[in-house]
């Protein structure tokens, strides 16, 4: 995968969120770069602690916007939340426990989650979010 530049196609048309989604195109690069170098391994403890974090304030970000609104989709919304933070925990369990965690999984699983969830996903609020005044 070739490095992500931001671009509209990512934006959800949120200040606030598309800054917090510009950590993750940071994340791919990164990892990219150093896949690159041939330093892909030594990238993924930063790598999935940093996604660790994000998961917990950025999904918190957005569930407090769409509950605050009433967003019809936000169940449905959550459910992928909940799922994408499970596999971020236990990706870093298994890296953090000594099993061997592959570099091309992590770049798989965080391109899945810029080409599906924000694009698709997060995109769909971005509108309802907008007309309630959040911009
Ligand atoms: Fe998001
Ligand atoms: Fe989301």
């Amino acid at each position: 995968m070739a490095l992500i530049t931001w671009s509209e196609t990512l934006s959800v048309n949120i200040k606030e969120i598309d800054e917090q989604h510009k950590k993750i195109v940071g994340m791919v690069n990164e990892l990219h770069s150093a896949m690159g170098a041939g330093k892909g391994k030594e990238m993924l403890g930063p790598i999935l602690s940093g996604l660790v974090d994000y998961t917990k304030t950025h999904f918190d970000t957005e569930e407090k916007y769409m509950q605050k609104f009433g967003y019809p989709q936000y169940p449905m919304h959550k459910t992928e939340h909940d799922t994408l933070t499970k596999q971020v925990m236990d990706l870093n369990t298994q890296y953090q426990t000594g099993k061997a965690v592959i570099t091309v999984t992590i770049m798989n699983f965080l391109k899945d989650w810029l080409s599906k969830h924000i694009q698709e996903t997060d995109k769909k609020y971005g509108p309802f979010l907008n007309a309630k005044g959040i911009v």
